[in-house]
């Protein structure tokens, strides 16, 4: 993935994004710019809450906005952090429910880039929805 052409305007969102992310307690702003297989941009920010396990990452609040706007398919991902973070567990096993082949690009807050890869690569031998019934 690395050669790959880089979704400079995504980039630009998610980064956008962690400006207005909500986060008083860890004070680790996190943007997502999440593209859909129909064209269409969703984004999100990590929300805290002074009950700190409410906190939603900002990866599952643009996924979660884009299943309750219609849309279940992806093409890439860009997470934004001000130090090109990897998302976590939780984030990328909700990212597989949908779209295990969908691009996965992390960046710093000046756009560079940290990992370019896919979310099954992030999260092998994945619990997914065909686990249940094969
Ligand atoms: N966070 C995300 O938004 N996405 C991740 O994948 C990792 C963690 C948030 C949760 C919390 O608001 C802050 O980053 C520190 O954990």
């Amino acid at each position: 993935m690395k050669n790959d052409t880089l979704p400079q305007e995504l980039i630009k969102q998610a980064i956008a994004m962690m400006k207005i992310a909500y986060v008083p307690y860890s004070n680790y702003p996190v943007g997502a710019a999440l593209l859909s297989d129909g064209g269409k941009v969703f984004c999100g920010c990590n929300v805290e809450n002074a009950s700190y396990p409410l906190t939603i990452c900002a990866e599952r609040n643009a996924v979660f906005q884009a299943v309750a706007a219609g849309e279940k398919n992806f093409k890439t991902i860009v997470i934004a952090t001000q130090n090109g973070g990897a998302p976590c567990g939780a984030c990328r096993q909700v990212m597989v429910e949908f779209a295990p082949q969908m691009r996965v690009i992390t960046v710093d807050a000046q756009g560079q880039v940290f990992l370019d890869t896919t979310v099954a690569d992030l999260i092998p031998h994945y619990f997914g929805p065909t686990s249940l019934t094969d």
